[in-house]
């Protein structure tokens, strides 16, 4: 596949209008993701858990206009909002070229998240891989009548989520591990042989019993916004010392991650973890300039998990996103006795005391009205 291949050629553009809604969710990287070329090509693949519970939901309805030019409304959480505007324009600008209706239609786009708006998750991945996906579902409507003469139904699905997931990468990067679950490689690499730089691809190896239903507990230790933006931090990996180094061993742990993943031997799978989102932050605070988004509470937390893991058998382990929250992942039959520990010795750590309960999940859905 090439970028060639995403740009619609063909697509009926008499079509007045109509209305598409999905639900998709967010994802937690276990190999991070961080450093990136032009277009948003990651340096380093990586692979991610995808949600089932914090998810953006998104309706888009267009309408056919006469001007030519992008026009768009939004509105967040049933209020109109100016200021995700940019992002979108630089969103729509990145993919016209991919899809040429873009500039036919005005587009109104409702859009809510089912977490709490500053709880400090990351909405990008959600809102980004929601927005590819409506625009996809609105593509397949303005082609309805040339799909069955290009390819096969399962041919056809299967490049509608390639393409939702190569425009939600032009979007946010982490956003393309969005479209499916339950995990999902982005970056090639040798040890994954349909791995893509340009999209995100379900993980078709084989995944052992103890990751069913993988519980993700967020802690929420900082709400508000980050001191330096990921889109910063990538770049800040634009001549790093240990930038080489650390590239090579995202493709080294991914590899590893794959033969834990179908061995199921969670010490290693622990091991993988703990130093990825450790390292994800040790590039943080060896970039120049250099910067810490961990609070003392998360480092709190991560002690306290160290502990417990220490004193019973526990499986328990955290991961981090480019940011002060916690994320605690552990195996589904551990779920009363670690749910217990987060809320006897990990809660007083967390803003408000919130934290959010989520587990693996299956990917985005199409919501029929
Ligand atoms: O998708 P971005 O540009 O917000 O980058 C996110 C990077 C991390 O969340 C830190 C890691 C990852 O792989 O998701």
């Amino acid at each position: 596949m090439t970028e060639q291949d995403f740009i619609l050629k063909t697509y009926n553009s008499t079509i007045e209008s109509g209305s598409v809604k999905w639900a998709s969710p967010s994802n937690i990287a276990l190999v991070k993701y961080w450093g990136k070329k032009k277009h948003q090509i990651p340096e380093n693949p990586s692979i991610s858990f995808t949600l089932s519970d914090c998810k953006t939901i998104t309706e888009i309805t267009y309408t056919k206009k006469q001007e030519k030019g992008f026009s768009f409304d939004i509105y967040f959480e049933g209020e109109k909002s100016e200021a995700f505007k940019p992002k979108i324009q630089t969103f729509f600008e990145r993919i016209e070229i991919y899809m040429p209706f873009l500039k036919d239609y005005h587009f109104k786009i409702e859009t809510s998240n089912t977490f709490p708006h500053s709880s400090g998750i990351a909405s990008s991945a959600s809102g980004m891989s929601a927005i590819a996906l409506c625009l996809m579902s609105i593509e397949q409507e303005l082609k309805a009548d040339v799909i069955s003469t290009e390819r096969s139904m399962s041919d056809e699905k299967s490049h509608f989520n390639q393409k939702a997931s190569f425009l939600a990468r032009l979007g946010s990067g982490s956003a393309c591990r969005s479209i499916e679950g339950e995990l999902v490689v982005w970056g090639k690499n040798e040890s994954i042989a349909e791995s893509s730089d340009l999209y995100g691809v379900k993980f078709e190896g084989d995944v052992h019993s103890n990751f069913n239903k993988y519980q993700d507990t967020i802690l929420l230790v900082d709400k508000g916004e980050k001191q330096v933006s990921s889109t910063v931090g990538h770049q800040l990996m634009y001549g790093h010392p240990f930038a080489k180094e650390r590239f090579d061993q995202a493709h080294v742990n991914l590899a590893k991650l794959k033969a834990i993943l179908a061995s199921g031997d969670l010490n290693e799978f622990i091991k993988i973890v703990e130093s990825e989102a450790l390292t994800l932050h040790a590039m943080m605070m060896t970039s120049m300039p250099y910067f810490i988004l961990m609070k003392p509470n998360t480092l709190e937390i991560i002690n306290k998990i160290w502990a417990f893991r220490e004193k019973t058998d526990s499986k328990v382990c955290f991961t981090l996103d480019a940011g002060a929250n916690v994320h605690v992942l552990y195996p589904e039959s551990e779920k009363e006795n670690v749910l217990e520990f987060i809320k006897d010795e990990l809660v007083s750590f967390c803003q408000n005391g919130h934290y959010i309960c989520d587990q693996i999940g299956q990917g985005a859905n199409q919501i029929q009205f």
